[in-house]
């Protein structure tokens, strides 16, 4: 009898999970809703009858009780990397040039996607089981976002397979908001005077953010999956293959991926998504296309935060015509005096727009903009939506003023020595403060949670953060008092600062906000510098004398080292970069397959080593390959590498490699 109820129970979750797959994966239901309740309600019953049988797995599991106190971290065994951006066809072919050029004579073919505009995400399935979801976090740690992504119907909790599946199986992917589910949650909020969210994206961040997963489960949301992670055994050999066995597996792939042999058809098929892309229910940005061979992608290796196989194709900008209301003059984290107008709100590229730049007051003259007039706005990419030109004249004009003081200290301002921008000169100016602690906070850069706009303004406000250091000496009571800050806001706060202070070497300089150092640049500094300490102490003519920085870029440094050291001093207190390896030949013409878990490393930053070394560090062991580096659990690799005869390292001795020379 009790053998019965388990078989019973058994047989209702693999047809409930059928079913999903079915209706959530495909959109190919084969049963009514009612049909599907009745199944649920069966296994449901059948559970609560017999709750011994109850586990982790079962589709009636899926939504925990109870909510979370906070998110942990998870730190990503391999780490998830962004993408370069291209605007055209242009762009496109000379990508292709360049993979052409690393790839020698070998033919290569692409495979294009749809850029869905989500939340990248993690999924570890250990034996096909669901076992973490982790967000992006910083691409090294993401929030565990396990108890939320579960309510996802279209992320299965087990796989399918016989058996056949990777005892460790991560799966990256995208969790979205479809459109017609965010207009409608929008609505819902507008209902109950909530407000709503920008965008499909927001909407979905936000949603997967919720400390209670049963208002998660009640959002909506769906997966595609598009990558993977750690894999104990490869999948396949190259990522179409993966695709479709991430679908033999239950997982949800996008149903539009497309493979293209050359750039001609790769940038065909942009060009046609561009016309038609709006008609989809979920929003995308662009397009990514991806070189399909795993063996290829390893030859093509990574550059800083994105790898060279992979790059994103980014639809025009779209442009809308609305109303300029009022025109309000803003103050940078430089003293730029910026004029933005404040518009009557419109939909543009998903997002509700109500505020866009006209950048200086040149540009305000010369579109002859006024409040109450019509205007095109445009938005690219990531950017800010800008005013584009005046499409109509209000009936009465209202000329604007250019300020002679600034708006927040009242200090004189001065135009610049190009002329065009006019800033506040007072190196105190608080509207000034304000923008850098933002930038300093901002995901680019430090990526400090909880630390919004309007935290900000109080701590400025209320003069408890005088400059960038600061932050750092904050403390909970500090926080306690201020505006909509509780106990465990305050801890939010505070332990996001905490985690910002190990932050990369680059994330700290680009935080500066130094003139003309911007992400790229402050990556190749922390890559010549390597240490906090080592950047400070750096003379202009060395900084002129790096490759791709220059005498302008060497100028504006030493400029902000003369008057902020000490600044940099009270900061180099606190923070605590990773350590950088260096470029060296260490291991020229070295080449290292990497396997298994390691203490030190992630295999990607083991890899990464190894070419920074001048090594090769393909995925697969041949004839070829001098040394196998051997974690814990390593598996068929170690095999391989045993059976060819090659020599198998451990870390330790892969350290000593590092430091002195690749032989053994
Ligand atoms: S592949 C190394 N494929 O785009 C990059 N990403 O701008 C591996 N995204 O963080 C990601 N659709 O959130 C990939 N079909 C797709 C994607 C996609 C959207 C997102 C993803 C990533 C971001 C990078």
């Amino acid at each position: 009898m009790v053998k019965d109820v388990k078989k019973q129970i058994r047989q209702l979750r693999g047809e409930i999970r059928e079913h999903d797959y079915l209706y959530y994966v495909l959109n190919q239901p084969k049963i009514s809703d009612h049909q599907y309740d009745k199944l649920f309600a069966e296994l449901k019953e059948l559970e609560q009858a017999n709750p011994q049988f109850i586990t982790p797995d079962s589709p009636t599991q899926r939504v925990s009780e109870r909510p979370l106190e906070g998110f942990t971290s998870i730190r990503h065994s391999v780490p998830m990397l962004s993408m370069d951006n291209t605007y055209n066809a242009e762009e496109l072919r000379a990508f292709d040039e360049r993979v052409r050029k690393q790839l020698g004579s070998e033919d290569y073919d692409y495979v294009v996607e749809l850029k869905i505009d989500g939340l990248a995400i993690s999924l570890r399935y250990e034996r096909g089981q669901l076992v973490t979801a982790a967000t992006r976090g910083d691409g090294e740690v993401g929030d565990d976002v396990t108890a939320n992504v579960r309510t996802i119907k279209a992320i299965p909790l087990v796989l399918f397979g016989d058996g056949k599946i990777p005892d460790v199986l991560e799966v990256r992917g995208e969790v979205y908001m479809p459109t017609t589910s965010f207009i409608e949650l929008n609505r819902l909020r507008a209902e109950a005077g909530e407000p709503a969210f920008a965008n499909p994206r927001n909407a979905a961040a936000g949603s997967l953010k919720l400390l209670d997963a049963k208002i998660t489960a009640a959002r909506n949301l769906s997966f595609f999956a598009y990558a993977t992670g750690e894999l104990s055994e490869p999948l396949a050999a190259n990522h179409y293959q993966t695709l479709e066995k991430f679908k033999k597996l239950g997982l949800p792939v996008n149903p539009k991926i497309k493979r293209a042999k050359n750039i001609d058809e790769v940038i065909n098929i942009c060009l046609s998504w561009t016309e038609r892309h709006s008609k989809l229910n979920y929003h995308i940005d662009g397009m990514v296309i991806k070189i399909n061979r795993f063996d290829q992608r390893d030859v093509l290796g990574a550059t800083g935060r994105a790898p060279r196989w992979c790059i994103s194709y980014k639809f025009p900008a779209e442009r809308a015509e609305t109303i300029v209301e009022s025109i309000d003059v803003q103050v940078g984290k430089s003293g730029i005096l910026t004029p933005v107008a404040n518009l009557t709100a419109v939909q543009l590229s998903g997002t509700a727009v109500k505020r866009a730049s006209l950048h200086n007051f040149d540009e305000l003259n010369r579109l002859n903009v006024g409040v109450g007039d019509t205007v095109v706005i445009e938005k690219a990419g990531e950017i800010i939506p800008q005013v584009i030109e005046v499409k109509a004249k209000a009936a009465v004009n209202v000329p604007f003023e250019v300020p002679t003081q600034c708006p927040i200290c009242g200090s004189a301002v001065a135009r610049d020595e190009e002329g065009v921008y006019i800033r506040c000169l007072n190196p105190d100016c608080l509207g000034q403060l304000k923008e850098r602690l933002k930038y300093f906070a901002g995901r680019g850069q430090m990526d400090i949670e909880h630390l919004g706009d309007a935290l900000i303004g109080q701590l400025v406000d209320t003069g408890l953060v005088r400059d960038l250091a600061d932050l750092y000496k904050l403390k909970k009571s500090d926080l306690i008092g201020l505006d909509r800050m509780g106990e465990k806001s305050a801890d939010n706060v505070i332990k996001a600062i905490r985690k910002s202070e190990k932050r990369a070497l680059a994330r700290i300089i680009a935080g500066l906000g130094i003139r003309h150092i911007g992400g790229q640049s402050a990556q190749i500094l922390s890559e010549h510098f390597g240490t906090f300490p080592a950047f400070m102490a750096a003379s202009e003519e060395e900084l002129a004398n790096i490759d791709q920085v220059g005498p302008t870029m060497a100028r504006s440094i030493r400029e902000y080292f003369n008057k902020q050291m000490d600044l940099l001093r009270e900061l180099l207190k606190y923070l605590n970069p990773p350590p950088k390896t260096q470029r060296t030949d260490k291991l020229e013409g070295v080449t290292i397959v990497v396997t298994g878990t390691l203490e030190n490393f992630t295999r990607q930053q083991a890899e990464q080593a190894i070419r920074q070394a001048g090594g090769k560090a393909p995925s697969s062991v041949s004839k070829k390959t001098d040394f196998v580096l051997a974690g814990k659990e390593a598996g068929s690799k170690l095999d391989k590498a045993q059976k060819l005869g090659v020599t198998v390292i451990n870390e330790k001795q892969f350290l000593e490699m590092l430091v002195t020379k690749g032989e053994q």
